[in-house]
């Protein structure tokens, strides 16, 4: 029932070459949600998975940069805010899209649907396109001992996460030209605040007007998105080796990332952000900071502390991972990233345990089954009462969650990927993807 519903969310929000998040609060094609949903379609429908990260990649700048909404033109402007007219660009294959970017989990996504069905011309063809988008990242936004930083807390993905409320403080705030549509559809009570629109617009303008390649008031090292950064450094070694190329740039990269995030962003027991204007590392309790987990380089005296921080400030022996730690004078446990959880952020730490501490990962899995059971494919969810908050029909929680059934299994028994696609009754769906083949 469960994989029917999930699937039912996917096929629904599919737009033909690509699927939106949501169709109310989210109707375009957003970057790292495009990557997520492709490990999830990678279990049903290998090809919707390529073609999800082929069209994503086809908006792709000559600078190597991955915009971080691809706008879709049938949709009317009053649908989401800031729209193509705000954002004012363009990719050289003519999508309007923003000009900012987002974690650069595309690497892991694109060697699953690889491993799900393999196909030497996608990856053939998508391998350019992910090493200029890692080779944008190392160049342009190149912060101390090569760390990775952004320039606007949208980057991050945790838009309103309490590591950025130090670092937007020094933004002047800008009122004038925010439009906000998304409480339209949600609860102020859920999203963030005006004061902090009026922060990511006046970011975003000041951005813009550099020509999306100046300095910003903003400048944070990230520790969720230098972990996305590495992993795709480690796994575009795999992608290499396969196409006969070297992957040994690759391996020297990943290491020497994870080291410099060990040697910056590491302090008793949890990853912090490190302010790259003020140079100060901002000591938070963000659930990001468990993410490096998934880095196979990671050192175990530093893996074994961040699981200890994982079972005492997150909870991780209830299964439930709130985004930030319950204790913290900020949490809060409905407002977008502010408490709580987010399958995404869960299912990267899954990840990060399967093969380090298999009980706690396990513990994991069923956490992510049971809140999507409880309240549906929600975007995020109360780590406390499991109720769900912000978009329902939400497409990562649902594709992460068809990812976690095939390996973990309901009731902890694993799926092949005939049984699922006949449970969840979508095969004849799988392959009727539309004619919209993407550049
Ligand atoms: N997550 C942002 C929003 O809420 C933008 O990427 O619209």
């Amino acid at each position: 029932m469960i994989l029917r519903d999930a699937l039912r969310v996917l096929i629904a929000n599919w737009d033909g070459s690509y699927t939106v998040p949501s169709r109310t609060l989210y109707p375009h094609q957003w970057s790292w949600d495009s990557a997520f949903i492709a490990i999830g379609h990678a279990r049903w429908s290998p090809r919707r998975a390529r073609t999800e990260l082929l069209s994503l990649f086809g908006a792709q700048w000559e600078d190597g940069r991955v915009p971080h909404i691809v706008f879709n033109p049938a949709v009317p402007d009053a649908a989401y805010f800031p729209g193509p007219e705000f954002w004012a660009t363009r990719s050289p294959s003519g999508y309007a899209t923003s000009g900012i970017v987002q974690p650069p989990v595309h690497a892991m996504a694109a060697w699953r649907a690889h491993l799900a069905e393999p196909d030497h011309g996608f990856l053939a063809r998508i391998y350019p396109r992910l090493v200029a988008q890692q080779e944008f990242l190392r160049t342009q936004r190149r912060g101390i001992d090569g760390l990775i930083s952004i320039v606007h807390p949208w980057e991050s993905g945790m838009d309103n996460s309490p590591c950025w409320d130090l670092p937007l403080n020094a933004v002047e705030p800008m009122p004038d030209g925010v439009c906000r549509r998304d409480l339209a559809h949600i609860s102020p009570a859920e999203r963030p605040t005006d004061r902090d629109y009026e922060r990511y617009i006046a970011l975003a303008r000041a951005y813009r007007d550099t020509g999306y390649r100046g300095t910003c008031a903003f400048q944070v090292e990230d520790p969720l998105f230098n972990t996305a950064y590495g992993m795709a450094e480690h796994t575009l070694a795999e992608i290499a080796a396969v196409l006969g190329h070297d992957p040994a740039p690759h391996r020297a990269e990943a290491e020497r990332i994870t080291a410099a995030m060990v040697d910056h962003l590491y302090q008793d027991g949890l990853f912090h952000p490190r302010d790259a204007i003020t140079g100060c590392l901002i000591r938070s309790g963000s659930a990001a900071g468990l993410t490096p987990l998934i880095l196979p380089g990671l050192p175990r005296d530093v893996a074994n502390a961040l699981i200890g921080t994982g079972l005492d400030l997150f909870g991780l022996k209830d299964g439930v991972l709130p985004s930030f730690a319950p204790a913290a004078p900020e949490f809060d446990p409905v407002r977008y990233w502010r408490g709580p959880s987010w399958i995404n952020l869960a299912w990267l730490v899954w990840q990060g345990l399967k093969d380090r501490r298999p009980d706690l990962a396990a513990i994991l899995a069923d956490g992510m089954i049971s809140a999507v059971t409880t309240s549906g494919f929600h975007e995020y969810f109360d780590p406390f009462t499991l109720r769900g908050h912000g978009s329902g029909d939400f497409s990562w929680s649902a594709a992460l969650v068809v990812d976690v059934i095939a390996e973990h299994g309901l009731k902890g028994v694993p799926l092949t990927a005939r049984e699922l696609g006949q449970q969840a009754g979508a095969r004849g769906e799988a392959d009727h993807i539309g004619d919209h083949v993407p550049a």
